[in-house]
């Protein structure tokens, strides 16, 4: 069963985690997901599955890179040291990195690893900021993550939960302010990737791409 076999594993070392998880397809990934993460994890993985893939129905994407890339964003949140997983991965030359960030960065090396497809992965690298030229599924992963319905209720998610079924752009914008001021208001640093990414879709609402 995959759950003793992880929990063996991990206790050896996460890189032996790494090698094992690459023999399972994201398919085989899916059903085991709750086996492998917290339970509140899990419940949060399988909100952002259904948001995401009514999401892609919604808006025209694939829906299977959509469930993929939802039950892998936050594979690797619980593991126990996200700088050595990027030591492991050689992953440092990246420039710094925020620590709410590494498993985002982490999540998409394993998801490479796993055989997902490109899109996947880069939905899975940039769930936690965005970025400037966000592609569909980038932005579905990182709006699905913000409006679960297991999430914690924050000012305007019932007003972004609704857009993000009407206009995938205009949900964007707004997550995206959204998340900037949460970061602002707790004192914590912003994260340049989210900055260029507001920059860009204000840009693109008004017509200027
Ligand atoms: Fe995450
Ligand atoms: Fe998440």
């Amino acid at each position: 069963m995959l759950i003793m076999e992880y929990n063996k594993r991990l206790k050896n070392s996460v890189w032996e985690y790494f090698d094992f998880l690459s023999g399972v397809d994201p398919y085989t990934l899916s059903r085991e997901i709750r086996l492998i993460m917290p339970p509140r994890r899990v419940l949060h993985t399988l909100g952002v599955e259904e948001r995401a893939v009514t999401m892609a129905h919604r808006f025209g994407s694939c829906d299977t890179e959509a469930r993929q890339a939802a039950l892998l964003h936050d594979i690797t949140k619980s593991f126990p040291s996200q700088l050595k997983l990027l030591q492991m991965c050689d992953m440092l030359c990246e420039g710094r990195l925020l620590p709410a960030v590494l498993h985002a960065v982490t999540g998409a090396e394993l998801s490479k690893r796993l055989g997902a497809s490109d899109s996947v992965i880069s939905a899975v690298r940039w769930h936690t900021t965005g970025r400037e030229n966000m592609t569909k599924l980038e932005k579905i992963i990182y709006l699905a993550d913000m409006i679960e319905p297991f999430r914690k209720e924050f000012p305007g998610k019932k007003k972004l939960g609704m857009l993000c079924l009407d206009d995938l752009d205009k949900a964007l914008h707004l997550g995206l302010t959204i998340a900037l001021s949460h970061v602002e208001s707790k004192g914590l640093e912003v994260d340049p990737n989210t900055v260029r990414a507001l920059s860009w879709i204000t840009g693109r609402l008004q017509g200027h791409e």
